[in-house]
């Protein structure tokens, strides 16, 4: 008998979502499962009974007929105590739970005898269990949203714009920590094309920062900020005093501050201070997305929009339901894939395999006993790092003997010691005008190839812009061959060689410009 998904209509006050939508209830039923949604359980982020009937899902009224009907329930948030008096005895329940915040709860659903997959309590840490992480997804969208609320309170352009009214300078972005809501806003603010920037104690997303178009301020003290997992840790008060101060600094300069900064258990950290919303310029604005746990800023009123010292001060906790049809449909594909992870014989019946470290993280509650925290998860070692060569006291920087560095340095130096014997021995065998000649040759060898390596690669690919300085000296050298003399004493060169210098200029061109033309048609591949 294929098992029954229930989705009933979420009762939390302000609550948009809904925990599946029309086009995965197709891919459910696919899985083997029979799908059935309360009666306009959808329609706060805009999906009809209509649509999910004809996506093939059973319409039920009423919560109470169900959940009485439902096998699995697919919630967004956890159930209310009245609703955990419906969940069916021996049920599987499937929704946020966050166990630790919630131990009545817990003892609650444990009484149903039911078992309960918090969604929140997946082991972010298992690549495999990315496409089931509702936590990413759903701070992505919040981090988007941030800035769509940002922007309508700001009432300017974001991008820089040159009108036939005037000139607007494009609006100046700085998001505090760089996780997955705050990456989201950054791309986010970058596409509409502000100025971004970003800071996070753990200095290991600067890269990610920098790919999604923002740029990374540091702060200017030495301290790791990685507490492991990918969270953040509780910097030194040397750190936060150096912290406060460029936050200052942004905070004078930037048209719009979003902060998103948190450490899982811990109050947020306080990084706006009053005076830094003083400092900023009347008609900013502040998200301040980490307001439901006591805020980033210290002027935020959670769940309020508030103008304070001419700054609008955004302190929303709901941006994710405010934006509920795309929230809704991330959420469900997330319960998706969970559902195949659930049901691998895709035969409408699910196995709670608490071999699997994925199920057994997310598993709370199982039959009524609860299994939460479930144990760490044992990854393999990373790859040990690199021992650094230590080098006995004695022998640094003196280069001499042993270790990697002196050993590459005696080489030089033997090199070198060859070199001058070898010129000597010329010097004392060779004709006199050899000598001359022999010692510009070599001095335009040392600037020749200084010259050459030291070009910026600005316009062309590295290995063609060393080819280009290579083509342009030859353009030159050739050239001065060719020219007429430019004094009395000088003579003009013979014929044969003014003949080769012109064929150079010839190849030479064809290689630069060439060049120019296979650059200009790779490029002409990467424009839109
Ligand atoms: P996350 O854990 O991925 O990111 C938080 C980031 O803050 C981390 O990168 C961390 O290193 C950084 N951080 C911690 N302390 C810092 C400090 N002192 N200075 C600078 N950076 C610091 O969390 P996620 O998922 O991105 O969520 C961010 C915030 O957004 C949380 O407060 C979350 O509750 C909130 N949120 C709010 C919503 C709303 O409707 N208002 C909706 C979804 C999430």
């Amino acid at each position: 008998m294929p098992q029954v998904i229930g989705i009933p209509r979420e009762t939390a006050a302000g609550e948009k979502r809904v925990a599946t939508v029309p086009e995965v209830v197709e891919k459910l039923i696919k899985l083997g499962f029979q799908v059935k949604v309360e009666a306009g359980a959808g329609d706060a982020a805009n999906f009809g009974d209509e649509v999910y009937r004809t996506a093939g899902a059973e319409i039920v009224s009423g919560a109470a007929a169900l959940w009485a009907q439902s096998d699995i329930v697919f919630k967004v948030r956890g159930p209310s105590a009245d609703e955990v008096k419906l969940l069916r005895e021996g049920g599987t329940l499937i929704s946020f739970i966050w166990p630790a915040q919630n131990p009545d709860l817990m003892q609650q659903l444990a009484a149903r005898k039911a078992t309960v997959l918090a969604i929140d309590a997946l082991p972010r840490v298992l690549s495999r269990a990315q496409k089931m992480d509702a936590l990413t997804s759903q701070a992505g969208v919040a981090g988007y949203r941030a800035v769509i609320e940002a922007a309508n309170a700001f009432g300017r352009f974001f991008n820089g714009q040159i009108t036939a009214a005037g000139k607007v300078p494009p609006a100046k972005v700085f998001i505090a920590g760089a996780g997955v809501a705050g990456l989201a806003a950054i791309g986010t603010a970058a596409g509409l094309g502000a100025i971004v920037r970003a800071n996070d104690t753990r200095a290991e997303v600067a890269d990610q920062v920098v790919s999604l178009g923002g740029e990374f301020v540091k702060v200017d003290y030495e301290e790791e900020g990685s507490g492991g997992g990918g969270y953040a840790k509780v910097m030194s008060e040397g750190f936060q005093q150096a912290q406060r101060e460029m936050y200052a600094k942004q905070a004078r300069e930037v048209d719009i501050i979003i902060t998103t900064a948190l450490i899982p258990g811990k109050p947020a950290p306080r990084l706006i201070t009053a005076e830094m919303v003083q400092s900023m310029k009347p008609g900013s604005v502040i998200v301040d997305m980490a307001a439901e746990q006591g805020g980033n800023c210290e002027l935020t009123e959670p769940g309020k929009a508030v103008v304070k010292h001419g700054v609008t001060i955004i302190g929303y906790t709901d941006l994710v339901s405010r934006l509920a049809k795309q929230s809704s449909t991330l959420y469900a594909t997330n319960l998706f894939r969970l559902s195949e992870e659930l049901c691998k014989t895709k035969d409408g019946v699910i196995n709670v395999n608490m071999e699997d470290d994925a199920i057994r993280g997310l598993t709370v509650i199982k039959d009524g006993a609860i299994t939460w925290p479930a144990p760490p998860i044992k990854m393999a070692a990373p790859p040990p790092k690199p021992a650094a060569v230590a080098l006995p006291p004695a022998q640094k920087g003196h280069g001499h003997g042993g270790g990697g560095a002196p050993a590459s340095a005696t080489r030089t130096a033997i090199t070198f010691g060859f070199a001058a014997l070898l010129f000597v021995l010329i010097g004392i065998g060779a004709p006199s005008a050899f000598l001359a000649h022999f010692t510009v040759f070599v001095l335009a060898c040392f600037v020749g190839y200084m010259v050459v390596w030291n070009v910026t690669p600005a316009l062309h690919t590295p290995l063609m812009s060393v080819t280009n300085a290579i083509s342009s000296i030859i353009a030159i050298g050739a050239l001065v061959q060719i020219a007429p003399p430019l004094s009395e004493g000088m003579t003009r060169p013979e014929a044969l060689i003014q003949g080769l210098a012109g064929l150079g200029i010839v190849l030479t061109a064809v290689n630069m410009f060439g060049g120019f033309a296979v650059t200009q048609r790779m490029l002409a591949m990467f424009r839109k």
